[in-house]
């Protein structure tokens, strides 16, 4: 599936990202003893529906939330024991993401690279980089308060990359993004996955996970449905359907119709509990 020449590195390195049964629930599950094992170089898309628990799942990961049961490592550090060497390894970019809009997009980075110690020159000619790759030239003096969402989404993807993170974690990288700036983004991305950077990522746009991911999971109320190539994913639902449009609606329906005889006989709590008194 994926197009991207990589270095052979995933071969000797620890798994990328390893979550083992991992639980988080608000008033019901979000994630539900998930688990994932991504290898170093693997571009993974994280696919499901709305409230599915992607952005839950991920939060984890980045060590935002505190997970109710689980493990979670990252490239062999445990993120939970130790997650200060887990975030040094990692970079998150939210689907808002939050930039300071008095700074510029130079100042953003100078001080984000301030943040992880770098050296100032070595910063800079990052920041430069960056700045150069999501075409954001001449904006670069510019304050981040005028900007369109696309612009600050480029701005937050520069800047969690400027510490040259392993794995890079994102939710909806492409939302809000023009075609010229997808390209610019998808470009990256590619080229990051080429270094033998790993990626997980969410997204709603199924061609873009078709076309640049190497796995795909596929997941719904907190648990994993599928995973695989597209092919394993076409075996796994036994659908005829071509794209992976087909393939993802067909897995996510059949688990709603597994799940929809209990919901059809299930008592509402005020009726159970009069069965219970009488
Ligand atoms: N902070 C929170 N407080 C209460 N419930 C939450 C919180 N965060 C998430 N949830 C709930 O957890 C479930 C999973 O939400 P999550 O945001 O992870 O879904 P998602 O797969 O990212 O959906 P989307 O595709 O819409 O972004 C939803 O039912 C959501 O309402
Ligand atoms: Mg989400």
């Amino acid at each position: 599936m994926s197009r991207v020449k990589r270095p052979m590195s995933h071969l000797i390195a620890p798994p990328a990202l390893q979550i083992r049964d991992l639980a988080k629930s608000f008033e019901e599950p979000a994630v539900d003893e998930l688990s994932l094992t991504i290898k170093a170089g693997e571009f993974y898309a994280l696919l499901g529906p709305n409230g599915a628990g992607k952005t839950t799942t991920l939060r984890m990961i980045a060590g935002l939330l505190k997970p109710d049961a689980g493990n979670i490592e990252i490239c062999g550090i445990n993120a939970l024991t130790d997650p200060i060497s887990a975030k040094r390894v990692l970079a998150w970019v939210p689907d808002e993401p939050m930039i300071y809009d008095k700074l510029t997009p130079l100042e953003y980075l100078a001080f984000v690279a301030g943040l992880w110690g770098m050296n100032a020159e070595v910063a800079r000619a990052k920041a430069d980089q960056l700045i150069d790759v999501f075409g954001l030239g001449t904006k670069s003096n510019e304050r981040c308060g005028g900007f369109s969402k696309g612009m600050r989404q480029k701005v937050a993807l520069a800047g969690a990359l400027i510490h040259e993170p392993r794995l890079i974690i994102l939710d909806e990288p492409l939302t809000g993004l023009d075609a010229g700036s997808a390209r610019q983004v998808k470009a990256v991305l590619r080229h990051l996955v080429s270094q033998g950077v790993t990626i997980i990522m969410t997204t709603h746009i199924l061609e873009v996970a078709e076309r640049m991911s190497d796995r795909i999971g596929v997941i719904a109320k907190g648990k994993l449905l599928a995973e695989g190539t597209l092919e394993d994913l076409r075996h796994t639902s036994g659908t005829s359907g071509e794209s992976l449009e087909d393939i993802f609606l067909d897995i996510v329906k059949e688990k709603e119709q597994q799940d929809a005889p209990y919901k059809a006989n299930a008592k509402a709590p005020h009726v159970a509990a009069l069965e219970v008194l009488a």
